[in-house]
């Protein structure tokens, strides 16, 4: 078969290209450790609602006095459904999902995670001023997706 000189620069481009591009992936995951968009924290998903620290959700108060609050998304609902937290204050939030991927995003923020089952997703952020939020799933994840959504109520920090 005869290819052109021209084709044949292009075929050498792509395929060179190709190689760089799968080189970077696997050096980058090797190297650098990437990993999917949540915590590296693992736990079985079918224990999330019995023996977990997720089987109680909630705000609570860690030992340090930092703020954290653990949460399950599951179809078709955040668990608690209303979270209340104090305004100034960093929160670190702690999620799983017992189930499929689901989305935890406080709406007018930059707290956005993905809920992977499997994992804990962590991350901490501090709400400046008092004032309540939506809470919503952004992750399609079943039928009543549309319907998954939840309060993030930031209160006036006790003096
Ligand atoms: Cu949960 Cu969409």
């Amino acid at each position: 078969m005869k290819v052109d000189f021209y084709e044949r620069l292009w075929i050498i481009g792509a395929a060179a290209m190709i190689a760089a591009f799968l080189t970077a992936i696997v050096w980058g995951a090797r190297m650098h450790a990437v990993h999917p968009p949540s915590h590296i924290e693992t736990l079985d998903p079918l224990t999330v609602n019995t023996t977990s620290e997720f089987a109680a959700p909630g705000v609570h108060i860690d030992d340090d006095g930092s703020v954290v609050v653990t949460a399950v998304a599951e179809m078709f609902r955040f668990r608690p459904s209303v979270i209340r937290v104090p305004a100034g204050k960093p929160v670190r939030f702690r999620m799983t999902s017992p189930d499929v991927l689901h989305g935890f995003q406080v709406v007018g923020t930059n707290a956005n995670a993905m809920v992977v089952p499997g994992y804990v997703s962590e991350f901490t952020v501090t709400f400046p001023r008092p004032g309540e939020y939506l809470l919503l799933c952004n992750e399609y994840c079943g039928l009543a997706h549309h319907q998954m959504a939840g309060r993030l109520i930031v209160e006036e920090a006790a003096p």
